[in-house]
């Protein structure tokens, strides 16, 4: 059946299928990595909002994988034009609860230049934490400026300006349930 879009959606490009399996992948592998450990997930805001939860209640229908799973988020917002970021990376909300010797997940929907997570890997792991890896459900990574380790990547992201699932553009199209390419007239050329 023609699933009507909303405007200034051109097509989807991962289904709400397709996002759940990749959560439920990468679920079973961090489930097999942290069995018997407890984990702190850290969600970057806002975009891996959704990414957060549901790898959270995946990670939960695991059987043996880590003892509990605590959520924390974290803020930060970086400059730069309407759709691509600059680099400079500030933090605008702190977790709520300290990670020292904690093992800690930092959960992103998406990694486009890498500025953000190479910002995060190092501000947390200053903080003494038992381990430090990182989930992202979108590997994008044709323009990545700087090298950042990824341990459980969901899906290649392709080369597009993609909206939904947490994503948006200029704060629109997050709440959609599936990843879409945007018209190329909403975009600035
Ligand atoms: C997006 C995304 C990542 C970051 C990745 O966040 O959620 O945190 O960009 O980009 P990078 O690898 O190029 O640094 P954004 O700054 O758009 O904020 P948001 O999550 O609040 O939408």
């Amino acid at each position: 059946m023609q699933q009507t879009l909303p405007p200034g959606i051109e097509r989807v490009l991962v289904t709400a299928e397709e996002i759940a399996d990749a959560n439920r992948r990468m679920a079973e592998a961090i489930a097999r990595d942290y069995a018997g450990r407890s984990l702190v997930l850290i969600g970057v805001l806002k975009g891996a909002l959704f990414v957060t939860a549901d790898l959270a209640r995946a990670l939960a229908e695991v059987p043996g994988g880590p003892t509990d799973v605590q959520l924390d988020f974290i803020a930060v917002s970086s400059y730069g034009n309407a759709h691509r970021s600059s680099g400079e990376v500030r933090l605008t909300q702190d977790t709520t609860h300290a990670i020292e010797g904690r093992h800690v997940l930092i959960v992103e929907d998406i990694v486009d230049n890498g500025h953000t997570l190479h910002y995060l890997r190092a501000m947390l792991g200053n903080r003494q934490p038992a381990s430090l890896r990182v989930a992202v459900l979108l590997d994008k990574p044709y323009h990545r400026a700087v090298d950042v380790p990824i341990d459980y990547v969901g899906l290649t992201c392709p080369d597009e300006f993609v909206v939904g699932y947490g994503l948006d553009y200029q704060e629109r199209y997050r709440t959609l349930p599936y990843l879409a390419k945007l018209r190329p007239e909403v975009l600035p050329a």
